[in-house]
């Protein structure tokens, strides 16, 4: 890219020597002279780097050490109280035409958003050390592996890379070997340093920039050092990025966690789910049945990205390597393998709350609260403080193969074959605990049509209903309408008796007390089990305008304590709810425009007639 006046030479004897791969020395060079970094660090991915880097972070106060009797190799970061969640209303995808961005992402004229851009750049890393960061999205023996380089001037970002995505000198070496193609994503915190300049525990900036050139397939983040827009591998790359390659080459890059489910009679079953961001996706991936005989595997929690194979069968990679969960309601009685993968330590808490033997806490962790910590913002806490310890948003980030349910399947290039999908969302009313589509495409019309609402995970109101396709409202890299289209148009490639059965779920429905209707977490897995003798032709369904629901006595609800009157909430199809939501899904498609697909508007007249007659 053209960008603003050299100020003085940086080491370019220094980079040049590091790869032999001719497009990425000279990216590396470019972006060097554009943002001055002091020095410039390969970054090999090795274990000593990952324990100096932390050591670093520790110095500099940016990392505390829990200790180690606790939460061995783990550290606590603390973040600015304005720099705690994805920035949606900062978020671009700036592609050639406006029109292809669509009506969901925020768009600018490419050329104007590069000047801008390469304004903000220009000395953004004066003062700090730039990494390069070598990595590959899923496995490094998969038959195109998906590369990409973030360069960075934060260590957290550099650790916390190490954990979420595969990095380091063996990903470079093989990209060398072809030259390969690499997704660019250039990170910094925009907080250059003056000569002598103390820094901060959590450099940022208040102005955030996370930008999109989905033709160029690059990555630009400025100003933030929160996970989802520092990160580049996951939101930005193996979504944005990943869903517009996944476009133009024929496949998927979804918001979907994997699950292996192995049945009593020891038959495998493997269903990927799309809730939007804090809606339970970790929760259900680590599953813990509470039914006997059925037993979980996990293959991913956050990211899916799916083809279909050679017989016409979709299969499913997770292309991450770690688990950045949701912290608060993570606890041993709700998602014990979590909190297990979490002891065996290894990892970083972001916005946590420190007990005073230096362990970590977050809200959910344990039943009893403890009486003293220090909250996420460094203020001594009670539980009369009237304020959460730990944020909505604090994460834990931890290697995946931690988990002891981990499935063999995981490390396979070729994936798992898919067999069921869910679309869920956080409603307290209206959409019932599990309701089968009554097809492919009344399926990807439920996608279509999914709903949640607003958590933490993202900054804005909390709580507030909103349309979210597929649970990839935020992450969708080009136009909705076409998206929806993409879904449609390959099932063309599928073999149609083994395309996976939709299924629309809601753990969050209210009953008129206002508690949960539905218990959930480890009790999801009777909705899944119901959900597998379904695929299996031997449960029974209600057929309701909106798909089958549960026929009574068809969800195994066998030693749970469940009231009839909270079963009969969580399962009802009320009719003056849906009359509300008929004209929800009018509003919500109408902002499509054109783009909308003519089979997904036709769907719509058939459930409005369904409810008509
Ligand atoms: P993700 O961001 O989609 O991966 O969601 P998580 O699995 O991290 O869960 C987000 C929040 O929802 C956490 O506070 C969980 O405790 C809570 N949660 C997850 N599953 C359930 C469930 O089945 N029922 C209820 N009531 N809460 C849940
Ligand atoms: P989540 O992942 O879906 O687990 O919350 C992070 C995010 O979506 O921001
Ligand atoms: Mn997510
Ligand atoms: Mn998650």
């Amino acid at each position: 890219m053209g960008h603003a006046p050299v100020q003085e030479p940086v080491q370019e004897s220094v980079e040049q020597a590091m790869t032999t791969h001719s497009g990425l020395a000279a990216w590396v060079e470019e972006i060097a002279k554009l943002t001055q970094p002091d020095t410039i660090h390969w970054v090999d991915g090795s274990e000593r780097e990952y324990a100096e880097l932390a050591d670093e972070l520790v110095a500099s106060g940016t990392f505390t050490r829990v200790n180690p009797e606790l939460f061995p190799n783990s550290f606590a970061a603390f973040s600015d109280p304005v720099d705690v969640a994805r920035v949606e209303g900062r978020t671009f995808i700036c592609s050639e035409k406006q029109r292809d961005a669509g009506f969901t992402n925020n768009w600018m004229e490419p050329s104007k958003m590069k000047e801008i851009l390469d304004d903000r750049f220009a000395g953004s890393m004066r003062g700090r050390t730039m990494y390069v960061i070598p990595f590959v999205m899923g496995p490094l023996d998969a038959p195109d592996p998906k590369y990409g380089v973030e360069i960075t001037d934060s260590a957290y970002v550099v650790t916390s890379m190490r954990i979420m995505a595969r990095i380091g000198t063996d990903v470079l070496r093989q990209m060398e070997l072809s030259n390969a193609f690499f997704v660019p994503a250039l990170h910094s915190v925009g907080a250059p340093l003056a000569p002598g300049e103390k820094d901060v525990a959590w450099p940022c900036n208040e102005e955030k920039w996370i930008v999109h050139f989905p033709e160029e397939r690059s990555i630009f983040s400025y100003g933030s050092g929160y996970g989802g827009n520092a990160l580049l591998g996951k939101k930005c790359f193996a979504l944005r990025i990943a869903s517009v390659m996944a476009r133009d080459e024929g496949w998927l890059a979804e918001h979907m966690l994997i699950l292996k489910l192995i049945s009593p009679e020891n038959r495998s079953y493997h269903v990927a789910a799309a809730f939007p961001s804090a809606c339970g996706k970790t929760n259900l991936a680590l599953l813990e049945p509470t039914i006997p005989g059925w037993k979980a595997e996990t293959l991913g929690d956050d990211i899916n990205w799916m083809r279909f194979g050679k017989e016409g069968e979709l299969r499913a990679v997770n292309p991450e390597a770690g688990l950045f969960g949701v912290a608060p309601g993570t606890g041993w009685s709700t998602n014990p393998n979590a909190m297990a993968a979490i002891a065996k330590g290894n990892s970083i808490f972001t916005n946590v709350a420190l007990t005073d033997d230096g362990g970590v806490w977050w809200e959910g962790m344990t039943e009893e609260v403890p009486a003293h910590l220090t909250d996420w913002q460094g203020n001594s806490w009670t539980p009369d403080s009237g304020r959460p310890a730990a944020h909505p948003n604090s994460r834990f980030c931890t290697p995946i193969d931690q988990v002891d349910m981990l499935s063999s399947e995981y490390y396979a290039p070729e994936g798992v074959e898919i067999n069921a999908i869910l679309f869920g969302g956080r409603r307290k009313t209206t959409v019932p605990l599990v309701t089968q589509a009554r097809d492919w495409t009344h399926g990807i019309f439920m996608g279509s049509t999914l709903s949640s609402e607003t958590t933490a995970a993202a900054t804005g109101a909390v709580g507030v209903v909103r349309r979210d396709p597929m649970a990839m409202l935020p992450f969708i890299g080009y136009d909705a309408g076409d998206y929806l289209k993409h879904w449609i148009d390959l099932s063309a490639q599928a073999n149609q008796a083994r395309l996976p059965k939709i299924f629309l779920v809601n753990w969050f429905r209210r009953t008129s007390s206002g508690g949960f209707a539905w218990p959930g977490f480890g009790e999801n897995s009777r909705v899944l089990k119901w959900v597998v003798e379904r695929l299996e032709g031997t449960a029974d369904a209600v057929e309701t305008p909106i798909g089958f629901t549960p026929a009574p006595g068809s969800l195994d609800l066998s030693g749970l304590e469940v009231s009839a009157s909270d079963m009969a909430d969580a399962l009802k199809v009320d009719p003056a709810e849906w009359e509300q939501e008929l004209q929800g899904i009018e509003q919500w498609y109408a902002r499509f425009g054109d783009s909308l697909p003519a089979d997904m508007a036709a769907e719509l007249e058939d459930l409005k007639q369904r409810f008509a007659a």
